[in-house]
């Protein structure tokens, strides 16, 4: 006898809650009626269980790669350079008309430059060099970067009018030519564009080591006094 039929049986012996227990446990068939076959179980295909695996792993690349490359993308965006004004960006400086042939240079501060209208007639020691034309020159002093004026009472060898350092006396010429002190060299020079009307802009972002060539680095534009 199987024990489903025993304890078919021993149900309803006795009243109560017992009993209700032992014919919900009756009902339930713990043993195989006879002939009564069980399907064995489906064997997964090895290949697609290597396909499932492939899944998962080409997934997880896939994430991880949609992961960095956005936080690359967001990490660019944020310091790409928008906007950008001032010191290191194009600055405008005024017009041809205002700079009168042989005067006093102009400074920006925005910008960090000098602007001078060189006078080839100025032949003075700490003059133009014989040059003429549109100078835009770094105010900072290639020795330890100090901030260069131009002092038009400051006289040296003879000569009054020039560009001295005030940190440890470089002294330069109006077209930036060192002539004097412990810099390494002349004070550097930027680019200058002059559209059809005259207008001036100073190319910051794009500046060139000073030199004695300083003087032949100025240009020439319509409207310029020469
Ligand atoms: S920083 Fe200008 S001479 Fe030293």
């Amino acid at each position: 006898m199987s024990s489903e039929t025993r304890t078919t049986e021993s149900a309803g012996t006795a009243g109560g809650p017992p009993d209700a227990w032992r014919e919900a446990i009756a009902t339930r068939r713990t043993q195989l009626r006879e002939g009564q076959i069980v399907p064995a179980a489906q064997a997964q295909p090895l290949s697609a269980e290597l396909s499932r695996r492939r899944f998962i792993r080409a997934s997880f690349w896939t994430g991880l790669g949609a992961t960095l490359l956005g936080s690359v993308g967001l990490f660019l965006d944020f310091f790409y350079p928008r906007n950008v004004r001032g010191f290191g960006a194009p600055v405008p400086a005024g017009n041809v008309k205002d700079y009168a042939r042989g005067a006093d240079p102009k400074h920006f501060l925005e910008g960090q430059f000098w602007i001078v209208n060189l006078d080839p007639a100025e032949k003075r020691p700490g003059g133009s060099g014989a040059a003429a034309g549109l100078l835009a020159l770094w105010h900072k002093c290639p020795h330890l970067g100090c901030t260069v004026p131009w002092r038009n009472n400051f006289t040296f060898e003879g000569d009054t009018g020039w560009f001295r350092c005030p940190c440890h006396g470089s002294t330069y010429t109006k077209a930036g030519v060192r002539v004097f002190g412990p810099a390494p060299r002349s004070m550097d020079t930027m680019k200058i564009d002059v559209d059809a009307s005259g207008n001036i802009t100073v190319q910051t972002g794009a500046r060139v080591p000073g030199g004695p060539d300083n003087p032949q680095r100025a240009i020439q534009a319509p409207g310029l006094a020469t």
